[in-house]
């Protein structure tokens, strides 16, 4: 019955906000120049940390993929429930605020696995398109502290920052629940009651806007530093200036100038057309660090370009209770090694439940890749693209003085080249042998010849160090 009560008042009192936003006071932002030198350290943490964790966790985790006793569907995005039902605002929130349920201590259960997993940050959805917030909000009472009295955005930031975590916001500029969202002037954006009229009237998308960069700023302001902003998305008809993104750029980077972002505020380049190189190439630095490829890894890095790779444990970011296709171990850590050598980060997400449980799928995933990375990590951090073509047998990442051979089809022969002369190579190891006996190395005219063990101490990826001159 509280609920109740509550979702209504959650519904009313956001109506009510665009009188009180006409008025209110703007402030101006400049963003700061910077030194390639002061780019290359504001990035360096990222650049080194190569596997985060993503979090899709709002109310569409409760419906769990069904709606009114319906499965919506087995395969796709579940946090967009309420787009593929055509559900406007009350209704969708009438049904998914009973739902979603938080246990006390759901926060460190997903940090820990974070941590156990091998992440080095984690990035987390504060609002996605439903419009619901997971954090205290001055501006709007269709958020988590007015539906559950729990600022759920404090408790998440804390419980990363205690397992010694990077913390990142994912936060949605496209708002199904505002009710000055204007989707049809956002370049024909995803809206639930697209076509239908919009029950308060005309809109005006310039109060979104300034309620946009408010929400943005309690962010960026009530929870002490924030290492990674999240955009999700922005698309052609609606970019940049569509958000006043230059002023929410600059206002992010003045409040948390040690901030990391993504350019979804601008566009959603695709990185294996050759129009968007060219585009990512000429990206203004002030217009985000970092492009992202969404479940797909692109066949080669880009020179001088910073990516990140996202990508579901199933086919889903928001958690749903119909898809069973869950990626396999071997995938999943080939994936990451894929990436990291050809230069990129891997951002693998998880959809909690309405209570903030994890399924039981997802943790045996995070903790498979966990105990590899315990005996491969140091191929992993810290490593960048290597110059060489990916093998036939598998990949290479490098570090300074080593060049690391990612074997995911063990040679039979026992013997596996690799295109250094032998005069450059010092020693060879495999990273799984715990004494690091030093393999024997033949020199041929195709480059040296390493002799392995007849076994693969992984079946999915081993990997040999090899030192460098
Ligand atoms: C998308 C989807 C979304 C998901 C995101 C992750 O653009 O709209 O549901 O959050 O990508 O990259």
């Amino acid at each position: 019955m509280k609920k109740r009560m509550l979702t209504c008042l959650l519904l009313i009192t956001v109506t009510a906000i665009p009188l009180f936003a006409q008025t209110h006071h703007k402030e101006t932002y400049t963003m700061k120049s910077e030194t390639p030198q002061q780019r290359d350290a504001r990035m360096a943490w990222w650049r080194q940390a190569r596997f985060g964790m993503f979090v899709h966790w709002g109310l569409y985790s409760g419906l769990a993929g069904t709606w009114k006793g319906k499965t919506v569907g087995t395969r796709g995005g579940m946090e967009w429930i309420q787009q593929y039902v055509g559900a406007d605002t009350w209704d969708y929130a009438h049904e998914a605020t009973p739902k979603f349920q938080p246990s006390p201590n759901f926060a460190s259960e997903w940090a820990k696995l974070a941590r156990q997993a091998g992440c080095k940050y984690v990035v987390f959805t504060t609002k996605h398109h439903d419009g619901f917030g997971l954090y205290e909000s001055a501006n709007s009472t269709y958020n988590a502290k007015d539906l559950t009295g729990r600022d759920l955005c404090k408790e998440i930031v804390e419980a990363i920052r205690a397992e010694g975590l990077k913390v990142g916001f994912y936060h949605s500029v496209i708002d199904w629940h505002h009710p000055q969202y204007d989707y049809k002037a956002a370049g024909q954006l995803p809206y639930p009651t697209k076509g239908k009229p919009f029950p308060n009237g005309p809109r005006n998308h310039a109060i979104y806007v300034d309620y946009l960069h408010r929400q943005v700023k309690e962010l960026m302001t009530h929870y002490g530093p924030v290492d990674i902003i999240w955009w999700d998305y922005s698309k052609k008809g609606a970019e940049g200036p569509f958000w006043r993104a230059d002023d929410l750029m600059a206002m992010v980077h003045t409040l948390q100038p040690q901030i990391i972002s993504n350019n979804r505020l601008y566009h959603i380049p695709n990185i294996e057309k050759h129009d968007s190189v060219g585009r990512l190439k000429n990206w203004k630095p002030e217009q985000g660090d970092f492009t992202t490829p969404e479940q797909t890894i692109p066949s080669t890095g880009i020179e001088g370009v910073d990516w990140e790779v996202c990508m579901t444990l199933n086919t889903t970011w928001g958690y749903s209770d119909h898809d069973h296709a869950w990626k396999s171990d071997e995938t999943l850590i080939r994936n990451l090694i894929d990436i990291v050598s050809k230069g990129g980060n891997y951002l693998l997400n998880i959809g909690p439940k309405g209570d903030g449980s994890i399924p039981a799928e997802s943790i045996k995933s995070m903790q498979a890749i966990g105990d590899w990375m315990q005996t491969n990590g140091e191929a992993i951090y810290e490593t960048t693209a290597s110059p060489f073509k990916a093998p036939k047998w598998g990949r290479y990442t490098q570090k300074p003085g080593i060049l690391y051979a990612h074997v995911f089809d063990w040679p039979a022969d026992g013997k596996l080249t690799v295109p250094l002369t032998s005069a450059k190579v010092k020693t060879a190891r495999l990273l799984a042998d715990r004494s690091q006996t030093a393999l024997k190395i033949e020199s041929t005219a195709a480059g040296s010849v390493i002799n392995l063990p007849k076994e693969a101490p992984d079946p999915i990826a081993s990997i040999i160090a090899i030192e460098t001159e």
